[in-house]
């Protein structure tokens, strides 16, 4: 099998029947009959009149493709065509939202609503019934007993990380979307341009608001690149360009891309880092095997890290005395990668079962947010990072292996801040699918 390249409605009405016979069954083993999942609401901010963004419950775009419709719920009952109760309020300040009539709602019952009490009614007593979702008074209201139930929860998520193939497909298109404001955030960047131009020419050439996105792009210049999640756009370039990094992503149809790119304009150590991080990155890319523990695989992308370290004249110890002693945080503070779909850290990281339990991050790499054993239709992340971050590396120096160090290197190092790459990984057929290089690859590029 490979991804079926076709248009994702073609799948969708499989897709639908899989998820909903997952929520139904997992319903069932709970006793109900029945699950409703709220959208969500949209949220004020302290003392004004303006909201946050919206951001939907994933459980609600999980069954149907649209983000963007607060207060409306969906009803799955066994037996029944799914049902949307779409919120349609009388308002002349905001445009509410239209009904669809894409080829995707053939699959629904789709009942348009002015009111939470019009909900109500069509929703009736809800006393088989589970609820998923914020408003756990207005479910309580329902007579719903079930609300955000771990061990329904527990269910669903962990089947959350075997995608269907429309959601492999989404999430290929997602790639070439996110690839699209790559190349043009590249073009920006070479161009001179800030911070700011950056990320803008990236938005503009993914199509998306930013509020669109599955987070907000990291765009970083510089000692800013050595920043994990950094969150601020300099308006102004710097006076000397060295290096970007950009973390940015891209939506469709509720699922993520998540991919990131490292450039310098240099050459020098910093240009053999990234050249060597490129090659260790798609090393361990070729690594993967299905039934390996992804924990094995984030463990082994630290020995890679640290011969990089020692080939490269940073730290003048043996890799076994770097991973022994976790020299190696210092540099890589963050887990290899996440699952990855409808959020872009998706839940279930740790779950070993349907049930729950749960196998914890090792404790000498806490950031590591997947402990899974690697399977077929997961989609996970693999971003290896190799950053020059002055608070480590004080701590670094403060500690009894501080003599292991040239810190001349390391301080000619830290104006370029860190290097970090990002693919996302399909495992298909006990094979792994880049669809990040894939569309680099698609749009022309070698990336
Ligand atoms: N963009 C956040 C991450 O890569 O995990
Ligand atoms: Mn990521
Ligand atoms: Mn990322």
């Amino acid at each position: 099998m490979s991804i079926k390249v076709t248009d994702p409605d073609n799948l969708y009405s499989e897709h639908l029947q899989q998820i909903t016979a997952g929520y139904l069954q997992a319903a069932q083993d709970q006793g109900a009959s029945a699950v409703l999942i709220s959208s969500g609401s949209l949220k004020g901010c302290f003392l004004d009149d303006h909201h946050y963004p919206f951001v939907v419950n994933p459980h609600f775009k999980a069954l149907a493709p649209v983000t963007d419709v607060p207060d409306s719920f969906i009803l799955l009952r066994a037996g029944e065509q799914p049902a949307m109760l779409l919120s349609q309020p009388e308002d002349y300040w905001h445009k509410p939202a239209s009904t669809p009539d894409a080829p995707w709602t053939r699959d629904w019952q789709i009942h348009a609503v002015t009111s939470l009490e019009d909900a109500h009614n069509l929703v009736g007593n809800g006393q088989d019934m589970l609820f998923i979702g914020e408003e756990t008074e207005l479910a309580r209201q329902l007579g719903i007993q079930q609300v955000n139930q771990a061990s329904f929860l527990n269910q669903v998520h962990f089947s959350r990380a075997y995608k269907t193939d429309y959601e492999l497909r989404v999430m290929q298109i997602a790639n070439e979307i996110a690839v699209r404001g790559h190349l043009a955030a590249e073009a920006a960047w070479l161009g001179g341009e800030s911070e700011f131009g950056i990320a803008h020419h990236y938005l503009g050439a993914t199509g998306h608001r930013e509020q669109q996105a599955p987070y907000s792009a990291i765009v970083a210049l510089n000692e800013n690149c050595a920043v994990l999640h950094y969150q601020h756009y300099e308006m102004q370039p710097p006076a000397e360009i060295r290096s970007m990094l950009i973390d940015a992503g891209a939506s469709y149809r509720g699922y993520a891309a998540d991919i990131t790119r490292t450039y310098t304009s240099t050459r020098g150590p910093f240009a053999d880092l990234l050249a060597a991080m490129e090659r260790e990155q798609l090393a361990i890319i070729s690594d993967i095997r299905t039934g390996d523990n992804y924990a094995d695989l984030h463990e082994k992308m630290h020995y890679r890290l640290a011969h990089i370290l020692r080939d490269a004249g940073i730290m003048n110890c043996s890799p076994d005395e770097m991973i022994e002693r976790n020299l190696t945080f210092s540099f890589l503070p963050h887990g290899l990668g996440h699952l990855l779909g409808l959020q872009t850290h998706d839940v279930g990281g740790f779950q070993q079962n349907p049930a729950g339990d749960t196998q914890a991050a090792p404790d000498k790499y806490p950031a590591l947010r997947l402990t899974r054993p690697i399977e077929e239709r997961q989609v996970f992340t693999i971003e290896p990072g190799l950053y020059f971050i002055p608070m480590l590396l004080r701590q670094l120096k403060a500690s009894a292996d501080a003599d292991k160090v040239d810190w001349a290197l390391v301080e000619s190092l830290i104006p370029f801040g860190g290097i970090r790459i990002e693919d996302n990984i399909a495992i298909i057929d006990g094979k792994t699918v880049n669809l990040t290089r894939d569309a680099f690859a698609a749009a022309g590029t070698g990336q």
